[in-house]
């Protein structure tokens, strides 16, 4: 049974920024644990609403809330926990087969999502039912 600490990492990058203000870098394959295939962020989300609810064969993401706030749920069937996206140097980093629910937008979030993969909608696996028993058999 993989542990979900082995599964999911929070990134803190580094703050490149002077007078001027602030500037945060991330490079696939270096701040960013992978090459960088895909790039997509969400904003406008409402605060009841929860996005996700899905997990990746093949995906793995990095979140950055750039703007605003919001949280993340992993999951991975045995063990769940709930992630604060905060600030612009923060990044969660989900490997394949994390179970995921993002909820509790703040009206300013702009959540930025990093992706190793080009979008197949065949590896996401949108049913928990599905995920469960793939990952507990
Ligand atoms: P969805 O996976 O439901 O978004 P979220 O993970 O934020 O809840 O995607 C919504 C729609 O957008 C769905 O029709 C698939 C499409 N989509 C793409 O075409 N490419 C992508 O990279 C993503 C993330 C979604």
């Amino acid at each position: 049974m993989t542990k979900l600490e082995e599964q999911i990492q929070i990134l803190d990058f580094p703050d490149l920024g002077d007078e001027r203000g602030n500037l945060v870098v991330v490079e696939g394959g270096s701040a960013i644990p992978f090459d960088i295939a895909r790039i997509f962020y969400i904003y406008g989300s409402d605060e009841e609403v929860i996005r996700g609810k899905h997990a990746n064969l093949k995906s793995e993401f990095v979140m950055i809330n750039v703007s605003g706030t919001s949280r993340v749920k992993v999951d991975n069937g045995h063990e769940s926990r709930i992630i604060e996206l905060n600030r612009p140097r923060m990044g969660l980093y989900l490997k394949s087969m994390v179970w995921k629910e993002m909820y509790d937008f703040s009206p300013d979030s702009v959540l930025l999502v990093l992706s190793n993969e080009h979008y197949d909608p065949k590896e996401y696996i949108r049913n928990y039912d599905d995920y469960l028993k793939m990952v507990r058999k």
